[in-house]
């Protein structure tokens, strides 16, 4: 699956620009403040609807804008073609249509246009709170199993209820069991999707890992939320007390983590920046392979300032490993010549951006 052509009007210092990538690797360079992340930024947009660097949607349509929009034309396979456009305004309203027709919920239009980026918060996932290492965890099972966000959404609705419960119910112990065994349900269907996913990951990720020989020996574990050797709904009667005083449900898949070790010893507290970085790259692009094993479909990357913090033979890991992927790319980084000398015979696009605007350069 790949672009072939995306306009952008009004995402930051984006004016309206037009490109046309190349359905492999696309390379962006400019200085400081050109545009290059709020490219980045905007084809997020059209995949997500929101972006990945601001939560508040304002601060991405230009200034003396009031709204941003984003088209696109992709190709889905060969012969198989589709648009999506995107429209927000300074109010928040999204409006979403693939080839005219209206998107109606966020996870219909995430799911037509899979998209993967890795930027400077992506150390996050390493030595983050467990919150990123379930949203990695979420965004594979999401993409790969088609009814996980409707079970995903359902345990929300239950841990909602029964975190109300805990602190607003009175002390009816018939209602909190009728939530406790709903919650124990979902979560019970919650754990088993990301147990299996991850059991489906750990091939990709030994071959992805044996690319780069000084993180090679990572261990990934899926750590459910409660101990291992109880019952789930035995352990939400067992923490009734505590939770009430808390306030919100203590143990389940909501505090779900995955453990990354190497060696024994977390790998947060041995890693340097570029080897967490690294890290992050192996763990991403063999989350792309099982996307694309699963799907017959290879989701986009979008990767802000690729080169920093990695040294020239890691920068051409990186680089061969996303070619291997067969999928389509964009960097970005501040100089030509960092990507230059890594390209040698590989075909790519390269672009210029400039004050918010863009040229290709043959
Ligand atoms: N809402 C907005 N309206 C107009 N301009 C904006 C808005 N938000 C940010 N900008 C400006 O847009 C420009 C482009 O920002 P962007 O982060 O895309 O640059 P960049 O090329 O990625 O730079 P760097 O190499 O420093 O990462 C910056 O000058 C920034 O101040
Ligand atoms: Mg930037």
């Amino acid at each position: 699956m790949h672009i072939t052509q995306i306009d952008v009007m009004g995402v930051r210092n984006i004016a309206n620009i037009s490109l046309s990538p190349f359905k492999s690797a696309n390379f962006i360079y400019g200085v400081n403040g050109s545009g290059k992340t709020s490219l980045l930024e905007s084809i997020y947009l059209l995949s997500r609807g929101k972006s990945f660097r601001s939560r508040d949607i304002r601060t991405v349509i230009n200034e003396s804008l009031s709204e941003c929009i984003v088209h696109a034309r992709i190709d889905i396979r060969p012969e198989t073609q589709m648009s999506i456009g995107l429209r927000r305004n300074v109010s928040g309203v999204l409006e979403a249509k693939k080839n005219g027709d209206r998107i109606k919920t966020s996870s219909e239009l995430a799911s037509l246009f899979p998209i993967q980026v890795i930027d400077s918060s992506s150390f996050n996932l390493i030595d983050g709170s467990p919150f990123h290492r379930r949203k990695f965890l979420d965004w594979g099972v999401f993409h790969v199993e088609p009814a996980y966000a409707s079970v995903w959404n359902k345990h929300q609705k239950a841990l909602k209820q029964r975190n109300h419960l805990l602190r607003y119910g009175t002390a009816n112990k018939d209602e909190l069991n009728v939530w406790n065994a709903e919650l124990d349900k979902l979560n019970g269907l919650v754990t088993s999707y990301r147990e299996r996913y991850i059991s489906n990951l750990s091939d990709s990720l030994r071959e992805s890992l044996s690319r780069y020989e000084q993180i090679n020996g990572i261990q990934v574990q899926y750590e459910k939320g409660w101990s291992s050797d109880k019952n789930f709904i035995d352990v939400l009667q067992d923490s009734e007390v505590s939770d009430r005083k808390l306030g919100h449900t203590s143990h389940g898949a909501h505090k779900a983590d995955l453990s990354i070790t190497l060696d024994g010893v977390k790998v947060r507290d041995k890693f340097s920046r570029g080897q967490i970085k690294l890290l992050v790259y192996a763990l991403q692009l063999a989350q792309g392979e099982i996307h694309k094993q699963n799907t017959g479909i290879a989701c986009a990357y979008v990767l802000d300032d690729l080169p920093s913090e990695l040294d020239e033979v890691n920068r051409e890991l990186v680089l061969n490993h996303l070619f291997d992927l067969n999928c389509q790319f964009f960097v970005t980084g501040v100089d030509k010549l960092d990507f230059m000398s890594h390209l040698k015979e590989k075909t790519c696009k390269m672009f210029h951006m400039e004050q918010g605007f863009i040229k290709e350069i043959n």
